[in-house]
C-alpha cells in the first residue's frame, strides 16, 4: 500500500518523516515541486493547476490517496479539487484540519456547532498566499467562537529554506514574530501554518517566549492518517515502492533535502 505526499518544496518532508515514522509498513511516495516553489507567492489558479499537475503524477504511482503536505496548496486549492476535480475512487486531503482540531480540542469529525475554548488569542504563521486565502480563520470559525488571529504573511522564510540558508531565516523569523507581536503582543498559542516552518520551530519559539505553546503539523497529520486508513482501508493505493520525485534537479534538490533531514535522500526526476 503507498500514500502520496504532495508539496511545492522540501516542507513537505518534515510531514513525510512523521507519517514515515508512524506507519512503517506504508510505501510513500514525495513529490516536490521544486521548480514551481515558493508557491506563497503564486496565485491561487496557479496553486490549483500546479497541485492538480503533481497529485495526478502521484496517483500515477499507485497512490490513491495523496496528503497536500503544504497548507498553501491545502488553504489556496483544495476545496475547488475537493469539489470539482478528484474523482470518487481517489482522496485528497489536507493539513491544515488536524491542527485546527488539536487547537480546538476536538476529535477527527467532530460536527457540533462551534463552541468556546481555552485558548483566546492565536498566532498564525504562514506563506503570504495561505494568510490572503483566510482559510485558517474560516475552519476555525466552524470549530470555535471568540478566537482572535493575528496572522503574519512570512514572506521571505520559504526561499531561505529551500536554499538551505538558515542564517537568513532565522533573521526573516525573528523579524515576522516581532510585526505580529506588535499588532498581538501576548498570544496564547502560536500556529506555525507552513511545513517548511518545523525547521525553524526553536528560533519560533525564542522569540515569541516560553509562556506561547507553539503548534506544528507534522505529528498531527501523522495521528490523522494512521486513523483515516484504518477507518478507509481502502484509499490505502497499490503501489508499493517508496521514492522522492522532484521537478527539480534531481541533484541539488537531494542535497538540500538531507542537510534538511539530516539524512541522506535521494530524490529522482518526476
Ligand atoms: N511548505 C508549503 C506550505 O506549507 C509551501 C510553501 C511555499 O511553497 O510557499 O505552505
Amino acid at each position: 500500500m503507498a500514500v502520496g505526499v504532495f508539496d511545492s518544496g522540501l516542507g513537505g518532508l518534515t510531514v513525510y518523516a512523521a507519517v514515515a515514522d508512524r506507519l512503517p509498513e506504508t510505501a510513500f511516495v514525495y513529490y516536490g515541486d521544486n521548480a514551481h516553489a515558493p508557491y506563497g507567492v503564486r496565485d491561487a489558479e496557479d496553486i490549483f493547476n500546479l497541485t492538480c499537475a503533481g497529485v495526478e503524477r502521484l496517483w500515477a504511482e499507485g497512490c490513491d490517496l495523496v496528503i497536500l503536505a503544504c497548507n498553501t496548496a491545502s488553504a489556496a486549492a483544495l476545496k475547488r479539487m475537493q469539489e470539482t476535480w478528484v474523482p470518487k475512487d481517489k482522496r485528497v486531503l489536507g493539513v491544515f484540519v488536524p491542527m485546527i482540531e488539536a487547537l480546538t480540542e476536538r476529535k477527527w469529525g467532530d460536527n457540533t456547532p462551534p463552541r468556546e475554548v481555552a485558548v483566546k488569542h492565536v498566532a498564525l504563521f504562514a506563506t503570504p498566499a495561505t494568510v490572503a486565502s483566510r482559510a485558517f480563520q474560516r475552519e476555525l470559525a466552524y470549530r470555535a467562537i471568540g478566537v482572535d488571529v493575528e496572522a503574519q504573511p512570512c514572506g521571505g522564510v520559504v526561499d531561505a529554506i529551500e536554499a538551505g540558508d538558515e542564517i537568513l531565516a532565522e533573521a526573516l523569523v525573528k523579524s515576522h514574530v516581532e510585526a505580529l507581536k506588535r499588532r498581538m503582543p501576548h498570544p496564547e498559542a502560536a500556529i506555525l501554518g507552513c511545513t517548511h516552518y518545523p525547521l525553524m520551530q526553536a528560533t519560533f519559539q525564542a522569540a515569541l517566549g516560553p509562556q506561547v505553546t507553539v503548534y506544528s503539523q507534522a505529528n498531527l497529520v501523522a495521528e490523522s492518517l494512521a486513523d483515516y486508513l484504518t477507518r478507509r482501508p481502502e484509499f490505502a493505493g497499490p503501489g508499493t515502492v517508496s521514492k522522492f520525485l522532484t521537478t527539480g534537479d534531481p541533484a541539488s534538490v537531494s542535497a538540500h533535502a538531507t542537510q534538511f533531514l539530516r539524512r541522506p535522500i535521494r530524490f529522482e526526476a518526476a
